[in-house]
């Protein structure tokens, strides 16, 4: 990157003059352009104009401590690197107010050759500085990019594939043999799938880059789950399964985002279904404690391996199990444990293979 490290821009706030002067002289020996201010109003004046690269700030001043003034510089102007210049008394002043943000401090009396030493660091470290906010700033438009195709490119072509398959069957589906309508009942197959892997992908990355802010509401915990058993029911339904609940009736609201939660209960919902055999039980189950409410799903199905349970909320795993093809893109658990994080809570997993599997989602009050 292109950025200046032997000239440019600073400024010299210090009551006294003789250190003024001498700074000015020495630096611009070097090539800098130096601009300086008596004190700590006149400095924050001329660094809001000039924008200096680095600020020495002397930090025993009548009117404005050095300690204000790099506080100041700091948040007005984020990317200047500040020094302060003190006696060696106040050494420990020096520390804190590297804490406050300085990056450096130069004990005075101080030579020349001294003081070079110092702005050519600080010069480096504003270029790494700016080298890595710009790289930061370049991968999250890449993200953000990304993001916008998978939504545009993949996603719509995609539903549009539905609809034409949806008015394939509807106009010619009676026509067409059984193995030609199983064709098509196939293409849908996959292209559910491929939708909700987008769907999916397209959620999390919408939570990592800061685009979903999840709402903060009251939510019902009863509510959402009448809802989402409500919504799942004919999944349970084609595979056999029963569903149970037994919510207590004294659940404390919890503040959040309602429709996000909903999901994450749809989703570990329709995991217990996926994974467990037909003629199983699920039981969802919510309460409080002194410091959490707790919803809690259980199946009856196939489990999860003890030394596979570290990884399911990893994006994009799934447990390979003998002769199971893959059910899912792995990325729904992926999807809750982010949302319950958002939501300042955690989801647990106990699990005993061949017995069943527990999922807890715990909200603290
Ligand atoms: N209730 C469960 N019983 C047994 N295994 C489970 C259960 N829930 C999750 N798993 C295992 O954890 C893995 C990860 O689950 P996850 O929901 O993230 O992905 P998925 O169901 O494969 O795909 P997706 O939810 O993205 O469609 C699954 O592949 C499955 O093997
Ligand atoms: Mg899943």
């Amino acid at each position: 990157m292109a950025v200046n490290t032997d000239k440019g821009l600073i400024l010299i706030i210090d009551d006294e003059e003789s250190i003024r002067d001498g700074c000015k002289q020495a630096l611009e020996k070097s090539g800098h352009v130096v601009l300086t201010a008596e004190n700590g109003k006149e400095g924050i004046r001329i660094a809001r104009e000039s924008k200096p690269e680095i600020a020495f700030v002397d930090l025993k001043m009548p009117s404005m401590s050095g300690m204000e003034i790099i506080d100041f510089l700091s948040r007005d102007i984020p990317d200047i690197v500040s020094i302060v210049i003190t006696g060696y008394a106040s050494i420990v002043s020096a520390v804190e107010s590297m804490k406050k943000g300085a990056y450096d401090y130069l004990p005075k009396p101080f030579t020349p050759d001294q003081l070079r030493a110092v702005v050519k660091r600080a010069f480096e470290h504003r270029n790494l500085k700016m080298e890595t906010r710009m790289l930061r700033d370049e991968k999250e438009q890449m993200e953000k990019n990304f993001i916008t195709f998978v939504s545009h490119e993949m996603r719509s072509p995609l539903l549009v594939i539905e609809q034409y398959l949806e008015a394939l069957r509807a106009v010619a589906g009676r026509c067409l043999d059984k193995d030609a309508n199983d064709i098509i009942e196939r293409c849908n197959k996959r292209i559910q799938g491929l939708k909700a892997l987008v769907e999916h992908w397209l959620d999390i990355s919408h939570i990592e880059s800061g685009i979903f802010e999840p709402e903060k509401n009251p939510v019902d915990i009863p509510g959402i789950i009448t809802r989402s058993v409500e919504e799942i029911a004919p999944l349970y339904h084609i595979r056999e399964l029963t569903i149970e609940t037994d919510v207590s009736d004294d659940i404390p609201e919890v503040t959040g985002d309602g429709e996000s939660l909903m999901r994450v209960l749809t989703n570990i919902m329709g995991n217990a279904a996926k994974y467990t055999p037909s003629g199983g039980k699920v039981s969802i189950r919510a309460g409080h404690d002194e410091y959490y409410v707790s919803i809690s799903i259980s199946d009856t199905g196939m489990g999860i391996p003890k030394e596979k349970l570290p990884f399911i909320f990893e994006p994009f795993y799934s447990v390979k199990r003998e002769g199971e093809e893959q059910k899912g893109s792995g990325l729904g658990l992926n999807f809750c444990r982010k949302i319950m994080e958002a939501h300042g809570g955690k989801i647990e997993v106990s699990s005993q293979v061949g017995k069943g599997t527990t999922f807890v989602l715990k909200f603290p009050k």
